[in-house]
């Protein structure tokens, strides 16, 4: 490994900035990933505009990104479970650089069918509506409903239920034109919320009952509706809040039914239980992921050079799936 590599930083303005750092060293537990592709994320985005200094944000500088997807390049002394050139994907904080320092709990090995374009845009969508689909007591047979269902993780999330055997897949967007999207990634029925009402629709879709596990990515008012649309003894998990963090429920809906919330963010768990999570959801998805039964929808791929282009288009909500930098 050279001694030096290329790293993105924000808090230098509002856009990220590249700058020329030492190449890490893995410590105890942890390794160094050649990163050869990485995916941005809305926190991407967030952090940018709480660090940018031109906007009244902090100026506290920190080395980007999440996603990645690479080469194991060196591994702590300690580290039993991998060697150096298995092809990996992951997520960590400053993913954004040549070589990445990471747990070596939190990463995945990346199966043989799959380009690093792809793979580094998988990781938290796998590891998210896996967590929130088991959060939610999710088996097969079960049926799911996902709202917010054509964001990058939803669309995710529709193929993992699918893929570990869902009775039956509702899916939510506000708007019809991207009714065939989630037909063509596997949903059973879409539910346009411009137009429907979320809470019959689901009903009447399914017998009257309501789904199983409903996994939310809106909050908001969705989240109320998803309450008596999810059956009775079924699970509510929050995962996103696309519209609003605030929801008011209906306390009968909720007890009536004898449902269980949950909420899930796995930026904020403990390293240990997040290898955990990340193990688990690698146990049951990787076959599908090899076969093609869970694959990311990629909306472009930028490179670093080209990264304000990226994150532009991240801003702008426009994008249909991820967007990818290939790294130099
Ligand atoms: N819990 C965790 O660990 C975790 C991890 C990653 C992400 N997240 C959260 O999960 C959510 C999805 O993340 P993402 O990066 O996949 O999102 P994304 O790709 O940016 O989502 C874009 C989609 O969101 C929908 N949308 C946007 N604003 C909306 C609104 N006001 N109401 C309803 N739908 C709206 C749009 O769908 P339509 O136009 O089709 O309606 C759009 O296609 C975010 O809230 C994110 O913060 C949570």
């Amino acid at each position: 490994m050279s001694e030096t590599m290329t790293a993105l930083f924000g808090g230098t303005g509002p856009d990220w900035t590249a700058r020329q750092v030492p190449v890490p060293r893995p410590g105890p537990g942890q390794i160094v990933v050649c990163a050869r592709a990485n995916a941005l994320n809305n926190a991407d985005a967030s952090m940018l505009a709480a660090a940018d200094p031109t906007r009244g944000g902090t100026g506290r500088e920190y080395q980007a990104g999440y996603e990645f997807a690479g080469e194991v390049a060196a591994v702590g002394e300690d580290v039993r479970s991998l060697a150096v050139g298995e092809r990996v994907m992951g997520t960590t904080p400053g993913s954004f650089a040549q070589y990445v320092l990471v747990d070596h709990r939190h990463v995945m090995p990346v199966p043989d069918e799959l380009a690093y374009e792809e793979a580094c845009a998988l990781p938290t969508g796998l590891l998210t509506e896996h967590g929130a689909l088991m959060a939610g007591d999710f088996r097969a047979g079960r049926s799911v409903l996902i709202t917010g269902a054509t964001s990058s993780i939803g669309l995710i999330g529709v193929q993992v239920a699918k893929a570990l055997g869902a009775s039956q897949v509702i899916a939510t967007t506000r708007s019809a034109g991207k009714r065939d999207l989630l037909t063509g990634t596997g949903a059973d029925t879409v539910v346009v919320t411009g137009e429907q009402d979320l809470t019959q629709a689901v009903l009447d879709a399914t017998g009257g009952e309501g789904v199983d596990v409903t996994v939310d990515h809106v909050g908001g008012a969705t989240f109320a509706a998803c309450l008596p649309a999810t059956r009775v003894d079924g699970s509510v998990v929050n995962v996103g809040r696309l519209d609003t963090a605030a929801s008011t429920i209906d306390l009968d809906a909720l007890s009536y039914r004898h449902l269980r919330l949950a909420g899930v963010s796995f930026g904020f768990t403990r390293p240990a239980e997040l290898g955990a999570v990340i193990a688990s959801a690698a146990r049951d998805l990787l076959a599908p992921v090899a076969d093609g039964r869970v694959r990311p929808l990629i909306d472009g791929t930028y490179t670093f050079e080209t990264a304000d282009q990226a994150v532009a288009r991240l801003r702008s909500h426009q994008a249909h799936g991820k967007l990818v930098l290939t790294v130099p």
